[in-house]
């Protein structure tokens, strides 16, 4: 698994106001979509293109497009969907597919409450949306879902991620041979013992959605 933590001075600013307690839902909101586009661009670098040839007003020329078959992006219910409208700004062609998924405040444990993907992934790049990345437990068991559905190649993009969880990620899919990278905004210091990433933003869900 390979961890990107986005070093770039707009995704440093943008998230202090996300940090921040004083900043009401829409705004909070309208800051995600502008933070997951940052990040977007960096999760994409990979993204596979294929060759196309066009003609410009002057001459014939190749470029590239989006190879077949489009990528998949799956925003985790319900804080991901806040994040999902960034993401297809940039790649507006993608196909989209849901997992809602709870974590058990108490337990911490993560389950699966919705699904709505397409039965086969083979040879698809995913890009899972999750703005947190706490212990781990929702996004290990969304990418397990993807891998065994095919995916070949599979992104998640964040808005933050603490080293506990980005260790038991990597202990949980190290069965896994397909290339996981997680891109974040940054690496928090740690988690509290509800499990709250510290320092945090906070709930998300509650933040976007109240
Ligand atoms: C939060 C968050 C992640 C998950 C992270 O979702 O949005 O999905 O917890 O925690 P973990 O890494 O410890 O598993 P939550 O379960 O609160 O649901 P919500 O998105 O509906 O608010």
């Amino acid at each position: 698994m390979r961890t990107h933590v986005v070093d770039h001075p707009l995704v440093a600013h943008k998230l202090t106001a996300l940090r921040d307690e004083n900043t009401d839902s829409p705004t909070f909101r309208s800051l995600t979509d502008e933070l997951v586009a940052l990040l977007a661009y960096e999760a994409t670098r990979d993204v596979r293109v294929a060759p196309h040839a066009i003609v410009t007003p002057v001459a014939p020329t190749t470029g590239v497009k989006l190879a077949s078959p489009k990528p998949l992006v799956v925003p985790i219910l319900r804080a991901g969907l806040g994040m999902l409208e960034g993401m297809m700004r940039l790649l507006p062609t993608a196909e989209v597919g849901f997992l809602g998924m709870m974590r058990n405040e108490e337990t911490l444990e993560a389950s699966t409450y919705a699904e709505r993907l397409p039965e086969d992934l083979s040879g698809r790049q995913c890009y899972v949306l999750d703005p947190m990345l706490a212990t781990g437990g929702t996004l290990a068991a969304a990418i397990k879902f993807l891998t065994d559905r095919g995916a070949d190649d599979i992104t998640a993009i964040c808005l933050l991620a603490a080293p506990e969880g980005c260790a038991r990620l990597e202990d949980e899919l190290s069965g896994i041979d397909i290339p996981v990278t997680v891109v974040t905004a940054a690496m928090d210091e740690k988690l509290n013992e509800k499990g709250y990433i510290v320092p945090g933003l906070g709930d998300a869900g509650d933040r976007l959605y109240g």
